[in-house]
Formats: structure tokens, sequence, C-alpha cells
């Protein structure tokens, strides 16, 4: 019997989740939440550019609810912990690329409770966080002994990333420096890679001493940049760039950074992604060094990025990928550390 599953919101991630249900052998699309009003009682099918599915979107919380299920993967733009404390309590198990990849005691205690009170289980997961900023520095460490060092780093150009609220409200492209430096973009953030750090720190076993510190620079547009949220005027940030670091002594043991840029022509400082271009880079210093750069998931054109974006597919496979197993798993929250190998399945017309 297939797994039934419920997709919670049907932006790029949720889009693409809904693709990879249909195709996943194991998994059957039972139902799909929508927050706006216009999707209401629409199609799924229809509302990915397919053919009608016979699965109809509702903004009726309730009636999700209610409805007779095992996962939902959450990918609203902004977590909500009741939400997902309801989805829980009602019984199904969650797995989201939104937040709850590590979290500490106090946020995890509400949300441990709902796990227990619906007997499922709550997972994060994604591509940053997620797969580079904390289970690939992780999963490659295995191969090096006395570890001294892991770093997970991203850099793209965030003209790719067809999410306009995401880019604007979240990660406050358009903003003026000062509105940047002053927001709360860099709790937010902070919310989900400290959580990176931490597993990283934990499960290598570093000094609980251990410091992070944070860094957050700008860089502004110095003419009209094209971007998912119209043109960047010149003054305004067209690119960022986080970094939280655990440190010990004066070892940094733990770097996770994300470098996002519009581009790399019209930038003040003239930031570049440098002779490789975008990707993702994971990196381990122990005996022996390792060195890993991950290509495939930022588009070849800016105009591909926009249409899909190979990053937002990824974060949605990995969450579609991961409910078998979140499924199968012990009530509570779980994490990379506690759950088996996550794996694809082959296409449809290759598998069983
Ligand atoms: N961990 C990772 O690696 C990773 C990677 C990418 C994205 N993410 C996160 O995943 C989430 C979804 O990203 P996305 O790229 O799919 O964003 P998106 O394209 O902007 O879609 C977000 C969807 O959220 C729903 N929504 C809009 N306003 C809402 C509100 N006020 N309350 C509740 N839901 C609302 C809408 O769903 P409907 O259209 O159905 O109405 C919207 O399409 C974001 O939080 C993003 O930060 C994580």
């Amino acid at each position: 019997m297939a797994l039934r599953v419920i997709q919670w919101a049907t932006g790029g991630v949720g889009q693409a989740a809904i693709e990879g249900i249909l195709r996943h052998p194991e998994l059957e699309l039972v139902g799909c939440w929508v927050h706006s009003a216009a999707k209401d009682g629409r199609d799924v099918g229809e509302l990915i550019g397919r053919a009608p599915l016979g699965v109809r979107a509702t903004t009726d919380t309730a009636a999700v609810l209610a409805m007779d299920a095992d996962a939902v993967i959450y990918a609203p733009i902004v977590p909500n912990a009741d939400d997902v404390a309801a989805i829980l309590r009602s019984g199904k198990n969650v797995v989201t690329p939104v937040g709850w990849f590590y979290p500490g005691a106090t946020e995890a205690e509400p949300l441990e409770a709902a796990c227990r009170a619906g007997g499922v289980t709550l997972h994060g997961t994604g591509i940053n966080p997620g797969g580079i900023a904390e289970l690939h520095p992780l999963m490659f460490s295995a191969w090096s002994s006395a570890v001294t060092y892991v770093r997970g780093e991203e850099f793209s150009d965030i003209r790719t990333y067809n999410s306009p609220d995401v880019v604007r409200w979240i990660m406050c492209f358009g903003a003026t420096a000062d509105e940047a430096m002053h927001s709360p973009m860099l709790k937010v953030l902070s919310g989900g890679f400290v959580q990176s750090v931490r597993m990283c720190l934990d499960v290598l076993g570093f000094s609980t001493d251990a410091e992070i510190r944070t860094v957050q620079e700008v860089a502004v547009a110095t003419a009209a940049i094209d971007s998912p949220i119209g043109p960047i005027e010149p003054g305004r940030v067209a690119a960022q760039r986080f970094q939280w670091d655990a440190v010990i002594g004066d070892r940094v043991v733990v770097r996770v950074a994300v470098n996002w840029l519009m581009g790399e022509e019209q930038l003040d400082p003239p930031w570049t992604f440098g002779p490789e271009g975008e990707r993702f880079e994971i990196e381990v210093k122990g005996d022996p060094d390792c060195f890993v750069t991950i290509r495939g998931w930022q588009p070849q054109t800016v105009k591909a990025g926009v249409a899909r974006n190979p990053g937002i597919v990824a974060t949605a496979m990995h969450c579609v990928n991961s409910v078998p197993y979140v499924c199968a798993a012990e009530p509570g929250i779980t994490t990379y550390v506690d759950l088996p190998l996550i794996a694809g399945r082959a296409h449809p017309d290759l598998g069983r």
C-alpha cells in the first residue's frame, strides 16, 4: 500500500514536491493545502501545469487535518509551529524544508509533545540548511580521522530563484543596506543555519564550549539589475554573504556560509563567484583532507532557473524521498543523525 501524502503549500518547493510524489513508487498524493484563495478548489494537476489528478487544493486547514494521510510535506513561505503541531497531533508525519533540522530543547519540546500525541515523526531537511550545511560535511567526515574543520558553502545567483516573496521579504534583496543589516533576516536565517552548525559540532564531538560567531555582509547594485522582484535599483542590496563559524579558542572548527549574488557584474563591492562559478562546496580538514564541489543544483541559465530551479527541485526531492524513512521512524523529532541512508527511486519507466 502506498503511503498517503498531503502537500502543504504549492510554491516552488511545493510544486516540485508534487511532481516527486507522483513519480515515487511508494507514495500517493491524496491532498493539498494552499494559502492562496485563487488556488482554492482547483485540481492539483492544473496547479503544476499538468492534466487533472482528481485531487483538489483547499485553503481549509481543518479539512486537511481531518484527512486520512500518512505524511505532510510542509513547505509554506514561513514556518508556523502551531500548524505543524496540529498536523502532528492529527496523526500525520511531517517532512519540511522550513525548520526543525536539529532544534534545541526549548524549540523541540512542544513539537516532541505533538509527535508523541499523534504517534508520528517530524523531520527537517533541504539543501541548505540540509544537505550542504550539515549532512554532507558530516557524511564526508567519515573518510577522515582527527577532524579539525568542516565547511559547507553555497555560491548562488539569486536571479534564478523565482520566489519573489522569499527573495524580497526573507532575503531582503532590494532593501537599503541599512534596512538589510537591521532587519530580522540574520535572526531568521540563523534559526536554521545555527542548527546546522550545532549538529556538526555535536556529531563530530567538538568541545561544547565552541562559540558561534556570525558574519553578515551586503553589496549594492551599481546599476539597475533585473531580478525576480523586478529591477534592483542602484544603491539597493543586490548581494549578500552570511557566515556562521563555530570557534574553539582561536580556531574555526565548523563554517557554514552562503554567497547570494544577483549576477556578478554590477555589484559594489565587486563580488564574484570566482572562476569556478556557481557551486556548492564541502570541505573536511582531517587525515586525509577532503574537498567536494557539487554542481547541477544551479541552473545553466537565469531563464532556465526562473522556469524551474534545480536547487528548489533538489530541496523538494529530499523531502519527498525522506517520507518512507520518516514514516518508519520512531515517534518524535528525527534528524539526519537518526535516520538511515535516504535514497531516491528509479525513474518510473525503469523501476519494478
Ligand atoms: N532548506 C532548504 O534548503 C530550502 C530551500 C528552498 C526553500 N526553502 C524554504 O521552503 C519554503 C518554501 O520555499 P518556496 O521556494 O517554495 O517559496 P515560494 O515559492 O514563495 O512558495 C511559498 C508558498 O507559501 C504559501 N504562502 C504564501 N504566503 C503565505 C502565508 N502568509 N502563510 C502561509 N503560506 C503562505 C504559498 O502557497 P500557495 O501558492 O499554495 O498558496 C506560496 O506559494 C520557504 O520557507 C523557503 O525558505 C528551504
